[in-house]
Order: C-alpha cells, then structure tokens, then sequence
C-alpha cells in the first residue's frame, strides 16, 4: 500500500454544550480563527455545525464543533470513540500555557512527557471533552496571528488524537493495513501510530487499549467526539481507499457526502472509533477570507425553513 493514501490528521468534530461555550474556549482561550457558522448537514435538528482553524483552515487545524445542548441528548464518554484532542505548541511554551488556561479558570494536570515530549490535560469547561497542549520543537506550521494568544506561543495545529478501544489487536490491524499508519512507539497500554514514512507535524494517532471500559456514545450528545476525520489528496484516492476498506470487509463505508467544505466517507473502525476519510473543497467559496465565519451559512436541507433557524440562533445565541 503506497503512502499517497491518507496523508494525516484533517479535522475532529466535536459534540459540545453551547455555541457560546466553544466560541470562548476555541477563539479566546485556544487562540483558533473563528472560520465557519453552519449547521449539521444531517437530520432535522437545526444544529449548529462551527468551525475553528487557522487563518484559512488549513487540514491538520480544522476543529468543528456540534453545540448539542439545545437537543437535550446526554453523551457518554468511554471506549471504542476518540477521548482527547492534542495541539501542538512550540517548546518552551508549557509554562506560558497552564497560567494562559488558569486565568481562565480552567485547571491543568501536572505537566508529564509522553513518547519524550511534554504536554498538560485540561477540560473543555462547557462540555469536559479532555484536551491536551504538547510541546512540540518540529512543528513549523504558521499559526493563526489571534488577539488572545501572542503567536510565539500559538497552537500550531493538532498534534495528535487518542482513541480509547477495547480491542487492541483488530484496531492494530486496521491501522496499519486500511489507513496506511505505522506504529512507532508504545507506553504502557497506549500505542502510538503515524502516516507510513511521514514525520511531519498533524500526523499522529494515539490508541489506548482499555478493555474493561464501557463503550461511549455514538448519537450525537453532548460531552462527546463524534469522529475524527483524515485529509486524503483528491477523491480518487478516496475512492480508492473504500473499495480496498471495503474488500477487507468494512462494507459499512458510507457514499460520500457533500459537507459544503468536504467531500466525506465514513467508516466505523474494529472497535468502533468512527474515521472520515476527507478531500478539502476549502472555506472560501462562500465567504472571501477576511470575513470567514462572520455570516450563517444554512445547510441544504433547512434552506425552506427558515423559522426553525431563526428560533436555533434565538436558543444558542453567539457573540463573538
Ligand atoms: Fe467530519
């Protein structure tokens, strides 16, 4: 299997509490540009569906979030779903980051090393989704020049993402032959895998192997990662992964599915940690670049209802 497959980390996409709550964390406190306002693309909940990058979403930065408290649907967290989200900062800058989170009043593990690089836990304090900044030295990704965050310290992109499973051997497997990652490394229970002979930044997936741990939500709930998403070159190659996924047996590989700023298929791994395999249509297309973010654009399915998305922006207001 050649490395021109799955190229590495795209976005992650998250089931949050408010609107408000992630423009406070992601904006304010992350130092990520405010790129895109639409809605959830499926169902017939008008969902919010923000988006939190870089100057241009660049793959790699891409956070989107799902505010699902307005829905009323509890998510639980455990096994077999992505766990945590990691950016990368620059070294030398943990010290700068756990007093930035605790002005904020968000409390931060003591700092650790994973796989010889540090790094601290922290909560997503509207919704408790686990974070992590870790330092980084060969990241050379240009960050996003926000007013909350001096750029000498600015989050670089994702470093990487931990998924939970239950079962190691299968998800092992997966990895390494479907999604075209190597394993390098492994501390205690944690594996880590990253793109086949690619050591460039946005690359990484840890997986947890935790087999007595319940599984987490798969609905769209609160407090949740509903799935992680991995940036392919073009939609041939795209097409090329589900029939090879597809051979091996995951025939639950979905169409693809036009997401406004993506082309997406989603498949359901061993365990159940839900990957995307992504091609990027860019954030540009409907908005020029120095406004990204500043307009709702409404997805297809509610464009004739428009009282149901003047009652959403009522219920989850924002204010940036
Ligand atoms: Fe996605």
């Amino acid at each position: 299997m050649g490395t021109n497959r799955v190229t590495g980390l795209h976005h992650i996409t998250l089931c949050t509490g408010t609107a408000q709550g992630d423009i406070d964390f992601f904006v304010k406190v992350m130092g990520q540009r405010f790129v895109k306002r639409t809605l959830f693309y499926d169902g017939s909940i008008p969902i919010y569906h923000l988006y939190f990058a870089d100057q241009l979403g660049t793959p790699g930065t891409v956070m989107t979030t799902f505010p699902t408290r307005r829905a009323g649907i509890k998510g639980r967290r455990g096994s077999n779903q992505f766990t945590t989200v990691s950016y990368s900062i620059p070294k030398g800058s943990l010290a700068w980051w756990v007093k930035h989170l605790s002005n904020h009043s968000i409390l931060t593990t003591e700092p650790r090393e994973r796989f010889g690089q540090a790094f601290v836990g922290f909560e997503h304090p509207d919704c408790g989704i686990a974070f992590e900044v870790v330092e980084d030295a060969n990241d050379q990704r240009v960050p996003w020049e926000s007013e909350y965050v001096p750029v000498e310290h600015a989050v670089r992109g994702f470093h990487s993402w931990t998924a939970s499973v239950n079962e190691m051997e299968d998800m092992d497997w997966f990895m390494h032959n479907a999604w075209n990652f190597e394993k390098i490394g492994q501390e205690g229970a944690m594996a880590r895998y990253r793109v086949q002979g690619d050591d460039g930044p946005g690359k990484i997936i840890d997986v947890l192997h935790e087999p007595g741990k319940r599984q987490g939500s798969w609905t769209i709930s609160e407090g949740i990662i509903h799935h992680g998403a991995f940036a392919v070159p073009d939609m041939d190659v795209q097409a090329q992964l589900k029939f090879d996924t597809e051979g091996m047996g995951f025939t639950d590989f979905s169409d693809r599915k036009n997401r406004g700023y993506f082309e997406s298929i989603y498949v359901r791994t061993p365990g159940g940690v839900m990957f995307e395999a992504t091609h990027s249509l860019g954030f540009t297309h409907d908005e020029p670049e120095e406004t990204l973010g500043t307009d709702l654009k409404v997805s297809p399915q509610f464009d004739d209802k428009k009282e149901l998305i003047k009652q959403a922006m009522l219920d989850d207001p924002i204010a940036v």
